[in-house]
């Protein structure tokens, strides 16, 4: 088997954590490279809901091996609650589940800051406030706080201080916040230090062990690449590399070890919080397509803005991660829409853009080129097999390949397993799932 990257193609909340659990099947291992419990990976299993945040949505294979790899952010009480809430439903991840001594911790300071920092702001980010970013800023600036430093309560303590003693100069001079208390932190950080630890090791030597060792890696990415730090639509974007590439650089494993890039978009596009959205529609369209596709925060329960599929977006995150091939979820919540457009490409000053704008205040001038196709107005749902489609279903979805040039492989109809088509003679999908040669 190969080692396969899977990535969100729009703004997140793409069914990532669907296609992750429908193709754990086929890989011994799941690995989260980045971002931290800001997602929300949804996976419906014989009418059970599960929502993932930290934990890959690989767990609910029993027996298969889960990893949090060094580029996600750990809130070590939403991983002790997560691991709780797994095994109160019978999941048990014990001697399955490794977090890498390298991650760095989110800490309550991370979280006063962010909050701090958004309501300062004229334009909010609209974060999921789990202080994702304050984590990664200070990865970035050489003073984070690491999983592995739980290990020895004194230094843990003594940098717990120092860094909060900055961060409430920070706290009270520029947002006249409260000051937080060092040394309560550190006591309840060193309090479950013994829930967390005796999932710790060092997860870069585990994953390239088992690789060399004939096992199968699935690199599942958090948010989507319109969410990059890098490649998104900054600074609109979260504070971590969601790309394909990221997948290295949060795992430690090389780019060369890695077959393919699965790239996962909705039939339409959605978006939670601030930020340019070319297509989104604020009619009743939208508020139909929000209401089927129960659009929905996973982590923080706010309605997701909805609009039409927007090509220029996904054939970007094509080329961005060299997409090996393309799943279309959430093909059913079309079903009874009159009319479906898609965005085949933007104007900008009585001008065709030729790509994907750099600049976000150009981005939210565009105006979006659409294309109106027919709706198929039939259920979907049931349907198994790519034949079996509506023609105007199976031509829409042509048009989505050919536009953002991808092959697509997968289609799904619903949030359950067996509601997916796979189109199991891709040529492209065949050489994902085989061996590597
Ligand atoms: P992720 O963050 O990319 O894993 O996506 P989320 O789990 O946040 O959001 C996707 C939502 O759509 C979840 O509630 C899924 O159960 C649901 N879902 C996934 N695929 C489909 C589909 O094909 N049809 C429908 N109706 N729902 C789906
Ligand atoms: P999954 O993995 C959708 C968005 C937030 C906000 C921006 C920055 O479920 O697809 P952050 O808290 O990360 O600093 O917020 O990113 N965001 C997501 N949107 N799906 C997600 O994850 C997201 N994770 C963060 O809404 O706009
Ligand atoms: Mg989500």
């Amino acid at each position: 088997m190969s080692n396969i990257v899977i990535v969100g193609t729009q703004w997140g909340d793409e069914g990532k954590g669907k296609i992750v659990d429908l193709i754990t099947e086929r890989f011994d291992v799941v690995a989260r490279y980045q971002g931290g419990h800001n997602a929300g990976h949804t996976v419906a299993i014989e009418g059970r809901k599960y929502v993932l945040h930290l934990i890959p949505s690989g767990i609910l294979r029993p027996g298969k091996v889960c990893i949090i790899g060094n580029g996600v952010v750990l809130d070590p009480v939403a991983f002790i609650d997560e691991v709780g809430t797994l095994e109160s439903a019978g999941i048990g991840v014990e001697g399955r589940l490794y977090v890498s001594n390298r991650a760095h911790l989110i800490m309550p300071y991370h979280r006063a800051v962010e909050t701090a920092e958004e309501n300062a702001l004229k334009e909010k980010i609209g974060t999921t406030s789990r202080g994702i970013g304050p984590s990664y800023e200070d990865k970035m600036g050489r003073r984070g706080i690491r999983v592995a430093d739980l290990l020895y309560p004194d230094r843990f303590r003594a940098k717990v201080r120092a860094n909060v003693e900055f961060k409430n100069s920070i706290l009270c001079s520029v947002y006249h916040s409260e000051a937080l208390n060092a040394d309560e932190i550190a006591d309840s950080y060193i309090g479950m230090a013994s829930r967390v630890l005796p999932f710790v090791t060092d997860t870069a030597e585990y994953l390239n062990l088992a690789i060399r060792q004939g096992k199968s890696v699935l690199f599942e990415g958090a948010q989507g690449t319109l969410l990059d730090v890098d490649h998104g639509t900054y600074p609109f974007v979260t504070s971590s590399s969601a790309t394909a590439g990221g997948a290295c650089i949060g795992t430690g494993v090389g780019p060369s070890l890695i077959d393919g890039v699965i790239g996962i978009a909705k039939a339409y596009t959605t978006r939670v919080g601030g930020g340019p959205f070319p297509t989104e529609l604020t009619d009743q369209v939208g508020h139909q397509i929000q209401q089927k596709g129960a659009e929905f925060g996973a982590s923080t329960g706010r309605p997701r803005r909805c609009g039409w599929f927007d090509a220029v977006v996904v054939r970007y995150a094509a080329l961005i991660n060299d997409l090996t091939t393309l799943v279309i979820t959430k093909l059913d919540v079309l079903d009874q829409v009159e009319e479906i457009k898609i965005c085949v490409g933007y104007e900008f000053m009585g001008q065709k853009l030729s790509f994907f704008p750099t600049d976000i205040s150009v981005l939210s001038e565009v105006k979006p080129i659409y294309e109106t196709h027919p709706g198929w107005k039939q259920d979907t749902s049931r349907i198994r097999r790519y034949e079996e489609l509506p023609a105007l279903a199976k031509s829409y979805l042509a048009r989505l390949s050919e536009l953002v040039d991808a092959d697509i492989s997968i289609i799904s109809t619903g949030p359950n397993r067996s509601e997916t088509i796979i189109l199991e003679e891709s040529p492209r999908l065949q050489k994902l799932f085989a061996s590597r040669g």
